[in-house]
């Protein structure tokens, strides 16, 4: 999704723009920009214009193609002819005066209007002295663009956000912040945005329901839309809140807020009153080394590497091998009765899986709502846990559905990869996931940490007999062995990997917890590799998909040895019999499974309940080898996004 970075420093803003731009794009984006304020500029003819105006480079596609635009920037790669933007006049220019230590810059993934040039941001208003990026939707831009054109205002592209810097510029009379203010007044919807006007030397940001931080440096300051942009420059930051006015500038943070605290649910507040807060500085603890690709030629695949070490964090400090017990921060509350988990795509997935597990273990109602499908009809609201599973914490349909529990009643808990990140403000609870940063758009590792959680949260819950009975802490703790034994097998995967990737569609079939490992098979095959991929409950598969069988649509089936065995058999031998190629995870040992399928992926033996695990890091390494013999931009799939902050 888009993503902003923001500098207001001692240093020349361009190359520190484009290189966090770089950090952020995972985020998935599919045009970029830049403006920056220049204090004086150099005419054609020699002359020195003393009056600071605004400079916007944008550009359709990658980021180092925006670079180009900026030749006499040393150390840049590229050094192509530049095509700035300058609002009111669009002819050719360079940036005469570099000396600029106040920008803004943006990767945009488009919502409203095409890809292209004149839609990426930064926006100006008629001006061409205020410049605006922002994230997430104005909901109600189309009335307020309609006003706006009868006042006189002149639009240069489709997109909701260029209402912003022309509602400024209604209001500005010398006072940013006020106009800001005011403007954001009339907006309708979620926004994450920063102004840089050319009269000011601070820059004005706000949010509400889009993430924005503040990066705290040594004579120079930082927003941005994540910790990925700043991490090279700074492990300081602030969490800007729903309803927060930032003025940054080189030395210097303030804040006002109008919003009446942590946590409130209503964040379409539409009045000017705002006061001063303090915002808590917060020390990141991730390293830019984790963020980095290390030797690996994907990100995904290193994450796919690191799981081992994820789960092992992920665990630490929670399990006790001599008393068998766990222990975790999080509180069950007297009087809760049943559980509602509300996710999205792979968390989705993790959720599913968690309803088997604490079904099995706890005896607990437990239930799984997509987010964006999120009501609560037939929910006891004050006898309900709503846990919301978001690895970036900024996921929109999640928050949303977190405030909507909490704001009737419910109560709430947040499980999470990113300190910080939104989640965490909104549920009464938090427990933290420690899989490190996460660039690759496919999550990998947030998943498999995110199950190591809910085991976690399951085993809490299960009564001390289950926990002695069944060696379920001895399983968490042959984990991270047992996925780098899968990990190791990975040269074994390749073969059937450059095998699916051959064909158009695929089935995915489980049974049991393996059903949603068999989702989420499915759905890291067609995101990275763009193979049309299905998955279905192996029983479900004749009632219709069966249609679909036949020699060019191989079908990926999980045979775990536990009761699900039997009748996923069964299954496979239908599938045979109409002609599909079927390719097995099983374990080690098992060679019955030989005879009735064309190739077996085997994974190390273990104790059925974790299963899930291995059978996960199988299929993403099944999904990579595939995408990589497709010649697919595994990172940074078409379309796609790594936090999806919009409705
Ligand atoms: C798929 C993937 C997405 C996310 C989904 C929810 O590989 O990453 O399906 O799982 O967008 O994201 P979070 O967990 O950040 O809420």
């Amino acid at each position: 999704m888009c993503g902003i970075i923001a500098y207001a420093g001692y240093k020349e803003c361009q190359p520190i723009l484009l290189e966090s731009l770089k950090r952020l794009e995972y985020r998935g984006y599919d045009s970029c920009g830049i403006a920056v304020r220049v204090e004086s500029r150099k005419s054609r003819r020699g002359r020195i214009n003393p009056t600071p105006t605004i400079e916007v480079y944008k550009d359709v596609g990658r980021v180092g193609d925006l670079a180009k635009s900026f030749p006499q920037i040393q150390g840049l790669k590229g050094g192509g002819r530049g095509t700035p933007v300058d609002g009111q006049d669009a002819r050719p220019t360079r940036l005469q005066t570099p000396g600029s230590g106040l920008g803004i810059a943006h990767t945009r993934w488009a919502t409203h209007g095409e890809v292209s040039k004149s839609n990426a941001h930064p926006h100006l208003d008629c001006s061409g002295r205020i410049a605006v990026v922002h994230n997430g939707v104005i909901e109600n831009f189309q009335s307020l663009r309609d006003e706006l054109t009868r006042e006189g205002h002149h639009f240069s592209s489709e997109t909701d956000t260029e209402v912003i810097p022309h509602l400024i510029e209604r209001y500005y009379d010398g006072d940013l912040e006020g106009a800001v203010t005011r403007a954001l007044a009339d907006v309708r919807g979620t926004y994450a945005i920063i102004v840089l006007a050319a009269g000011h030397k601070k820059l004005v940001a706000a949010r509400r329901e889009s993430p924005l931080i503040i990066g705290i440096g040594d004579r120079e300051n930082f927003v941005a839309s994540d910790v990925a942009a700043v991490l090279d420059y700074t492990d300081r930051v602030i969490y800007l809140e729903d309803g927060d006015i930032a003025l940054v500038s080189e030395g210097s943070i303030s804040i006002t807020s109008r919003e009446s605290g942590r946590g409130t649910p209503d964040s379409r507040l539409q009045t000017l009153d705002y006061r001063p807060v303090q915002r808590e500085e917060q020390v990141i603890p991730w390293s830019l080394e984790e963020a980095q690709k290390g030797g690996y030629e994907h990100f995904m695949l290193k994450e796919i590497h690191e799981q081992p070490k994820a789960i092992e964090n992920t665990l630490s400090g929670h399990i006790s091998l001599i008393e068998r017990t766990v222990s975790l921060n999080v509180r069950k509350e007297a009087g809760l009765e049943d559980i509602v988990l509300v996710a999205c795509g792979t968390s989705s997935h993790a959720a599913l899986i968690a309803e088997y597990v604490i079904g099995k273990l706890c005896h607990l109602p437990v239930r799984v709502k997509v987010a964006s499908e999120f009501n609560c009809h037939e929910m006891a609201l004050e006898k309900t846990w709503v846990w919301g599973i978001s690895q970036s914490g900024e996921t929109l349909d999640t928050l949303r559905a977190i405030k909507k529990a909490r704001t009737l009643g419910c109560a709430t808990l947040a499980i999470t990869n990113v300190p910080g990140s939104s989640i965490t403000r909104i549920a009464e609870q938090v427990f933290y996931t420690r899989a490190g940063p996460e660039i690759g758009v496919a999550a990998t590792k947030t998943f498999l940490t995110q199950l190591v959680a809910l085991y976690l949260l399951a085993f809490s819950f299960a009564s001390p007999d289950i926990m002695n009975a069944e060696g379920l802490i001895e399983g968490l703790r042959l984990l991270p062995s047992r996925v780098r034994q899968v990990l190791d097998g990975a040269e074994g995967i390749i073969p059937h990997a450059r095998h699916l990737s051959r064909y158009d569609n695929a089935f995915f079939i489980g049974r049991g917890l393996n059903y949603p490992v068999a989702m989420e098979g499915a759905l890291k095959l067609k995101e990275i590799s763009y193979i049309h991929a299905e998955a279905y409950a192996a029983g479900e598969l004749k009632h219709g998909p069966f249609a679909l069988l036949g020699p060019s649509t191989p079908v990926v089936a999980m045979a775990t040895r536990d009761d699900t065995y039997e009748p996923m058999l069964t299954s496979i031998k239908e599938i045979k019999a109409r002609g599909s190629q079927v390719i097995a995870l099983a374990e080690e040992g098992d060679e019955d499974i030989e005879q009735f399928v064309d190739a077996v992926i085997r994974i190390p033996p273990i104790d059925p309940l974790f299963s899930p695990f291995l059978n996960s890091v199988a299929l993403q390494l099944l999904a990579y080898y595939a995408a990589k013999e497709r010649g697919c931009p595994i990172d940074l799939p078409a379309n796609l996004a790594k936090s999806v902050t919009v409705p």
